[in-house]
C-alpha cells in the first residue's frame, strides 16, 4: 500500500494553480513613495548612492507626484532639504519651509494623492541630530514641542498624515495633543515606532544631508539586537495615539515586523530604506543579480512578514511590473 504521501509539489506544477494558492499579493495600493524636496526651480539632482532617485524642486516634485498618481501609487512621503540649517532646525516648522510649500503645491495640484510628511529635525539642524542638543546631548523633552510644531505646520499646509521619525519618547502624545487642540482630531499619525540605529540609512543621509556632526543616533534610535524592546516601543506609541505603526528598516527586521503585526493587529508599515534600495540597485548594475526579480521578491516578502504598507523607493518600478503582469 503506498502511503498517502502529502506532496506539496502537486500545487506547484501549474502556474494557474500556483497563483490560486498564493498567500500574499503585492498591490500598487500598498506602496508609499518617498521623495526629497529642495528649494529652487527646475532642480532634479541625482543622488549618487540611490541611482534613479533625485532631490527635486517643487515644480519637479509635482511632475513626479503626477506620474506616481497616474500609476496608481496612493501616497508619497516627503523629506525636505532646507535653505539653511540652525541648531533648532527652524525651517522644519516654518510656515514657508520647503515641506510646507511642497505639501501645499501637491495638494493643490493632485488632491487625490495622499501626502505623508516625515516629522523630524535632523535634516534641518546644523548638528544633524533629530533633537535639541544641550551639553553635547540630544535632549528629549525640549524637542517634543518643536516636533509638535513641525507636525502642526505640515497639517496646516494640507498633509494627510504625519510620520514622526525622531524616536524621542512621548512624541506621539505631544503631536496628538497639539493636533487635537488645533482642530485636527481626524489627522492620523503614522509613527516610526520601531526605528533602529541602522547602517542601512547611509544613502538617505547623503540624500538628505543629515549626517550627525558628532556622535551617532544610538542614544535615541533602537539597538538592532533588540526585538522585545520593539514591542514596548510599539505599545507606547499605540497608547499615545498612533494610528499606524512602523518598523524600519524592513529586510533585516522581518521578525520584528511579523511580531508587531501578530501582537497588535494594527495597520503596520515597513520602511524599506535607502540602503536596501542601494544594495539591490548596485548588485543589479553589476549584473550580480536580477534586479527586477530581487525587487519584487523583497517587496513581497515584506508584505508576507506582516506589512500592510510598504514604503519603498522602488514604488514606481514595482508598480510598472505589477501593471505588466496584470492578466
Ligand atoms: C529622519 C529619517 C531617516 C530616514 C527616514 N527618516 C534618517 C535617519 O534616521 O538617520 C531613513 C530613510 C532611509 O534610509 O531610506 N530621521
Amino acid at each position: 500500500m503506498p502511503s498517502p504521501l502529502y506532496r506539496p509539489r502537486r500545487l506547484r506544477e501549474l502556474p494557474l494553480l500556483r497563483k490560486m494558492v498564493r498567500e500574499t499579493h503585492l498591490k500598487v495600493d500598498d506602496f508609499v513613495y518617498p521623495l526629497f524636496v529642495a528649494h529652487g526651480r527646475g532642480v532634479r539632482e541625482p543622488i549618487g548612492s540611490m541611482p534613479g532617485q533625485s532631490r527635486l524642486s517643487v515644480d519637479e516634485l509635482l511632475k513626479e507626484c503626477k506620474d506616481a498618481a497616474s500609476m496608481g501609487i496612493p501616497a508619497v512621503l516627503l523629506f525636505g532639504l532646507p535653505a539653511e540649517k540652525d541648531p533648532r532646525g527652524s525651517e522644519a516648522y516654518a510656515e514657508d519651509g520647503i515641506i510646507q510649500q511642497a505639501v501645499r503645491a501637491v495638494k493643490d495640484t493632485i488632491p487625490d494623492l495622499l501626502v505623508i510628511t516625515d516629522v523630524c529635525l535632523c535634516e534641518y539642524t546644523s548638528h544633524g541630530h533629530c533633537g535639541v542638543v544641550e551639553d553635547g546631548r540630544v535632549k528629549n523633552d525640549p524637542t517634543l514641542d518643536l516636533l509638535a510644531r513641525t507636525a502642526l505646520s505640515h497639517v496646516e499646509a494640507g498633509a494627510d498624515l504625519v510620520a514622526p521619525s525622531d524616536m524621542m519618547d512621548g512624541r506621539v502624545a505631544a503631536i496628538r495633543e497639539v493636533l487635537d487642540e488645533s482642530g485636527y482630531q481626524e489627522t492620523p499619525i503614522m509613527a516610526y515606532s520601531a526605528k533602529y540605529a541602522s547602517a542601512f540609512y547611509g544613502p538617505f543621509r547623503e540624500a538628505a544631508d543629515s549626517i550627525p556632526q558628532f556622535g551617532d543616533r544610538r542614544a535615541y534610535q533602537m539597538d538592532p539586537a533588540n526585538a522585545m524592546e520593539a514591542m514596548r516601543e510599539v505599545a507606547l506609541d499605540v497608547d499615545e495615539g498612533a494610528d499606524i505603526v512602523m518598523v524600519k528598516p524592513a529586510l533585516p527586521y522581518l521578525d520584528v515586523l511579523s511580531r508587531v503585526k501578530a501582537e497588535f493587529g494594527l495597520p503596520v508599515a515597513a520602511y524599506s530604506v535607502s540602503g536596501e534600495y542601494a544594495m539591490i540597485r548596485a548588485a543589479g548594475q553589476l549584473g550580480w543579480l536580477d534586479e527586477e526579480a530581487a525587487m519584487m521578491e523583497a517587496l513581497t516578502c515584506i508584505r508576507r512578514a506582516g506589512a500592510d504598507i510598504v514604503i519603498t523607493y522602488f514604488a514606481k518600478e514595482a508598480a510598472r511590473v505589477l501593471e505588466r503582469r496584470r492578466p
